[in-house]
This record gives structure tokens, sequence and C-alpha cells, in this order.
């Protein structure tokens, strides 16, 4: 199976938040899910660097676009590594390469006969780098950002986007699934039925983007500049190979805010260019502060880079993955952050990971022992670690993140019970227990070792130190979810070490 991910490209305009970490992450959580079921994985992340907002903020600065870019852009590189995103490919609408491929790209649809010279006129918000219908506004004011748009007029070219209208009704109706969650579809679904107008696709007021190649007067509009960066990566992420055939169509991760984007150009301007169109959608909610989106336009972000410093990512990564469901909006702090943390990293699992390794260590020498007779008494548990496997398994394949960490979660709490249920320091005492104390360690390492394969998409660096402390292979292919049954715990040395997740005191 192929699977290829991408999360939004971001703009470049200011520094990187949560927000942007939080796609970021759920996106990269996925592919290294489908490369533990073993598909042929490709995970794209990058940046939007063209466009008004841009311009905008680079003559804040006093610097050209491109400087400002150039500055900014690595920051977001920077960001992705720093929550430990797997991408294959990072990229840039700047990159010589892309732009050359908007432009044929943008032949294309001259070429279908769906690009026309028109003035036009909207209501334009600079946030969104979008129009508004009349009807949209909340008070006159772009209802994502809460500024009045401004009316704009130009001579541009446009998209014949409303000839698309039937077209695209018919594919979402056949596609039922196509965005997720429902809601979304249906709020998709309903722009679409509502009435399509032409878009204009060029603008003559500014010069910050790709030039119109019959034009040299125009720069192609950012959307679709940007919106074919989920195409364009493919054809040169990998000098003198073309990937696009192995790995096109694209599975969108993306938030909210640009749906009509996703959902209705894209696959308008897919469909003219005759590409096939993205496999699916998935449109997750905010992350909020205090009950407000958190935006750079809104002034109220968390800075993931400080959070990092601090704590590390994978709490980060735990944390945001737990405490947000995809496709709902929910609030983040810093609080929020520290107790899961204590209580869940630190205390269920860090715990729980210390006191099987010095057990293994002080009752059977270091060695995990090997089944004999008595494991049978504890079948029931292994059952248990691998119906969580699978249970975890058809989350993530869903996109349910929240759901499979919840159910790796029970099966935590389970092994702490067994702890508590075993008392391996009584067997320890008793040498007619001697099997049952052997059952009991063996059930916990094993236990342990599927817990951290089902929660290597989240917590990767975690899983692997919890396999490398319990002396288990943990090569790539030693993650593959193939490997994941109680049986293939190895009989191997175990490794004392300090705590997986110190608890944090929270004064600051
Ligand atoms: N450049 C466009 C996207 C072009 S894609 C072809 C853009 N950039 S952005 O920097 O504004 O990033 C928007 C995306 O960042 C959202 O769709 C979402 O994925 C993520 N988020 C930004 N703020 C967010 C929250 N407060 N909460 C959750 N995700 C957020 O739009």
């Amino acid at each position: 199976m192929r699977y290829y991910v991408t999360t939004p490209i971001y703009y470049v305009n200011g520094e990187p938040h949560h927000g942007h970490a939080y796609t970021t992450i759920a996106a990269d959580v996925l592919a290294r899910y489908h490369r533990q079921k073993g598909d042929d994985v490709f995970f794209l992340t990058g940046t939007d660097e063209h466009g008004t907002k841009i311009a905008q903020a680079a003559a804040e600065r006093g610097l050209t676009p491109k400087q400002h870019v150039d500055q900014m852009a690595p920051r977001y590189r920077e960001l992705a590594a720093a929550v430990g995103a797997s991408n294959d490919f990072f990229i840039r609408t700047t990159d010589r390469e892309h732009e050359a491929f908007v432009q044929a790209f943008v032949e294309k649809l001259k070429a279908a006969g769906d690009i026309e010279k028109r003035t036009y006129g909207g209501l334009y918000c600079t946030a969104c780098e979008g129009f508004w219908y009349e009807r949209d506004l909340v008070d006159g004011k772009c209802p994502d950002h809460g500024v009045e748009p401004v009316w704009l007029e130009e001579e541009n070219y446009y998209f014949l986007l409303s000839r698309y209208q039937d077209r695209l009704a018919e594919f979402f109706r056949a596609n039922p699934g196509w965005v997720q969650p429902k809601s979304r579809y249906n709020e998709a679904l309903s722009f679409i039925t509502q009435g399509l107008e032409d878009i204009s696709i060029s603008r003559s007021s500014i010069t910050w983007g790709i030039p119109v190649p019959w034009d040299e007067e125009q720069v192609i509009y950012v959307w679709v500049d940007a919106l074919i960066n989920y195409l364009s990566a493919l054809s040169y992420a990998r000098p003198g190979e073309d990937l696009t055939a192995r790995y096109w169509p694209a599975f969108h991760f993306l938030a909210k805010d640009i749906l009509k984007f996703h959902a209705v150009i894209w696959p308008a301007l897919l469909m003219s260019a005759g590409c096939e169109l993205p496999t699916g959608e998935l449109i997750h909610g905010y992350l909020l502060v205090g009950g407000e989106k958190m935006s750079k336009t809104r002034g109220n972000v968390l800075d993931p880079f400080a959070v990092i410093d601090e704590i590390g990512a994978e709490p980060l990564r735990y944390y945001l993955m737990r405490e947000v469901t995809l496709g709902q909006d929910g609030d983040v702090s810093v609080d929020g952050l520290y107790a899961r943390y204590n209580n869940e990293l630190a205390n269920e699992l860090g715990n729980l990971v210390s006191r099987t390794a010095s057990m293994i260590a002080k009752y059977r020498k270091g060695s995990i022992p090997q089944a004999g007779p008595e494991a049978e008494a504890l079948d029931v548990v292994a059952d248990e670690g691998e119906a969580m496997v699978r249970a975890a398994g058809a989350h993530y394949d869903a996109a349910e993140v929240t759901a499979a960490l919840e159910a790796v979660w029970e099966f935590v709490r389970r092994l702490n019970r067994l702890v508590e249920e075993e008392a391996p320091w009584k067997l320890a005492k008793d040498e007619a227990q001697a099997g049952r104390l052997d059952a009991a360690l063996r059930s916990l390492a094993a236990g342990l070792r599927l817990t951290a394969l089902s929660l290597y998409p989240v917590v990767p660096s975690t899983a692997v130190e919890i396999l490398r402390r319990l002396g288990q292979p943990h090569g790539d292919d030693d993650l593959l979810l193939a490997n994941a049954t109680w049986e293939k715990l190895a009989a191997a040395a175990v490794e004392v070490a300090p705590p997986l997740f110190p608890r944090l005191e929270r004064g600051a």
C-alpha cells in the first residue's frame, strides 16, 4: 500500500506556533503508523512564501520579501525537526522547481479552456489571502480574523470554478467519506451547492509571486500557487526521479480555516488539469488558548520551541494528540501539559517501565524469564495486550489518534494493576511461587513491548527507548506491527536506567 500524507504549507509571515506543530505532529503520527504497517509512505510539509501577507510582513521588517522568507522558512523547517516529524521532503514555494511546475499547471487550466480574463471585484481579507461572500461575513467582518475585508478590484485571470459545480457535487455524493469529519463534508458540500462563483487566479497589484506564464504583468494567486505544492513536490523531491506515479494522490491534513480551498477549489483545479483527486482530507479543529483560537494574527500563541527546550518534544506530541481530538477544538495550556506529563507519562508509563526493569533485575538477575507452564495463568493479559494493539490500529486507521491513545492507556493501567495484583515482591519470598513470578515478570515485559509498539507513532523515541531497555530489537523492521504479538518477546537482558520522564515541579 502507498500512503502520501501532507500538512498545509505554512505562511512564513511570523514565527511558527503550536497550531502548526499540532498539524505536523498529527500528520507525522499517521505517517509513522503507516510505515509500521509496512506501507510505502511519503510525508510532505513545507512553507507558503508568496502573496500579499508575506510581502507586507517583509515590508514591516524593512526587508525584501526574498530576504524575509529566507530568514523565516528555516524556522518552520526547524519546527518540523524539533517536533520529531519524519517528513520525506520540505517544500518551499519559492523553490525554482515548484515555480516552474505551477506555471506548467496553470497552462493546463488554460488549455482546458478554464481561464478567462475579466475584471474581478470582491471583499478580500489579507489575513486569509482570500475573498469572502458578503453572506458569510459576521457583522461585516471576516469570521476567522475579525477584520473587515477590503474591496479589491482588478483585471485578472479567472478560473471558471462555476463550471465545476455539478462535477464537484457529484464527486462529493459519490464519496461521502472524502472529507472527515462528516460536519466538514456537509459544510463543503453545502458551499458547493449554494453556488460557486468563478475565482480570480492572478494578481496585477503585487509582484511577489510566480509570474503568469503568458502575461508577465500578473502573478499567480497565492492559493493556487500553494495548493499545487502537493503535486509539484513529488516531481523534484528526489533529484532525477519523478515520484508522482508512485505516490499521488495524497491524503491532506488541515484545519477548518482552509477547508474551502482544499475541498472545493483544489479538486476543481485538479479536475481541470486532468489529475486524480486526493484520497481524502482530514479537517481538524483549532487549538484554543482560554477559549480563543491560537493565531499569529491574534497574538496569543504558545511557543513550541520553548516547551520542547524545557521538557522535550515527546511530551508535547503526547499532550497535543491526547488532549485535542482531531476534528474538534480544544483548549491547551502549559498547566494541562504538565498535569498529563506527571500523571500519565511519569507516573503511569515511566514508573511502570522502571518498576518492571528493576524487578527483573532484582529477582531474575536482569533477564526476562522464559515462559513456563505457569504463564497460562496470565493468558488473559496476553489477550488483552493483543486486543489493545488491534483496537489502537483500528483507531489510527481512522485517524482517531486520541482514541488510539486511550486504548493504549487502558492497557497501561491494566499492567499497573497487574503489578499490584501479582505483587512480585511477595512472590519472590516463596520458592514455590517461582513459576508464577516468572509469568508475572514476563507478562509485564511483553505487555510493555506491545505498549511501546502501539505508542510508537505518537512518541517514537520513547517507544524505541522502552524496547531498548527491555533488550528488545528496535530497528525499523522490528517496529513493524506484524511483530506486535505477545509471543515475540525476546528473553533478553533488561537495563535499569533513570526515569523515562522525571517528574516536573511546576514553578514557572
Ligand atoms: N498557507 C496556508 C495553507 C496553504 S496549504 C496549500 C495557510 N497557512 S497558515 O500558516 O495559516 O497555516 C494554517 C494551518 O496551520 C491550519 O490549517 C492548521 O493546519 C494549522 N493551524 C494554525 N493555527 C492553528 C490552531 N490554532 N489550531 C490548530 N491548527 C492551526 O493557511
